[in-house]
């Protein structure tokens, strides 16, 4: 009995304890003038992270105009990596060329746009950057699954695909233009499937 009485005593003392004075989230204060417990960061501010100074970087534009440069170089295992988040993240509604008929639009879904359509050959790489980052019509942005660089890596394999179906011999770095002419002749049957023999295939879209 005693033993009870004083594990009573005993957890009326720690309860003191749990109730110390705090506010739940978005209480209401009188302290503050706006009547609010939850304090926003003091104007100015920028948590540890978000400092976004690079405009082009983070926005694909400079003073509200799309830039056409990338704002960091691209090396092969950039586009590597572009290649691998374009098949992850655009192929089920764009196809792995691009064109727009990717899985989910055999099975019914919308039509999603073509990149080998004259407008958008001609849209600024910052275009790109930003349908990804903030959608465009009926396509959802990306920003909260591609991270910021992987999106401009994935418009780097866009490029690529681009002109995969839209380039001609002048393209080809003099020297290496007898290689296409020579893997032509070998399989003429597979030619459509080099980028400068399919450029008549790609004015379809
Ligand atoms: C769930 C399907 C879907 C996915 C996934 C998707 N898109 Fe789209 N996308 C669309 C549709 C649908 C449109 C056409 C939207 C419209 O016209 O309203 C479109 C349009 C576009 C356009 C053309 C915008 C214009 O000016 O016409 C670009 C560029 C584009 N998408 C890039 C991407 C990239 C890059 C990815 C991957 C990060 C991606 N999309 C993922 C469905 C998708």
């Amino acid at each position: 009995m005693f033993l009870a009485a004083a594990a009573l005593v005993a957890a009326g003392c720690r309860q003191d304890m749990h109730d110390t004075p705090r506010y739940e989230a978005y209480e209401a204060s009188a302290t503050f003038a706006d009547g609010r417990a939850s304090r926003g960061a003091p104007t100015g501010t920028v948590a540890r992270g978000w400092l976004r100074e690079d405009e082009a970087l983070y926005t694909g534009k400079v003073a509200g105009e799309l830039v056409d440069q990338f704002p960091f170089a691209i090396a092969h295992a950039d586009l590597m990596r572009g290649q691998q988040r374009f098949n992850i993240y655009c192929t089920p509604c764009h196809g792995k060329l691009g064109d727009g008929h990717g899985m989910v639009v055999q099975r019914g879904l919308r039509q999603a746009a073509s990149y080998h359509q004259d407008r958008l050959r001609e849209e600024k790489a910052g275009y790109f950057f930003d349908v990804i980052t903030n959608g465009f019509g009926a396509m959802q942005g990306y920003a909260e699954q591609v991270p910021v660089r992987d999106r401009w890596l994935i418009v780097a394999y866009v490029r690529a695909l681009q002109l995969s179906q839209h380039a001609s011999v002048n393209d080809v770095p003099a020297d290496k233009r007898g290689e296409l002419d020579a893997s032509a002749a070998e399989t003429p049957s597979a030619s459509t499937e080099k980028p400068v023999a399919a450029a008549p295939a790609a004015e379809k879209h």
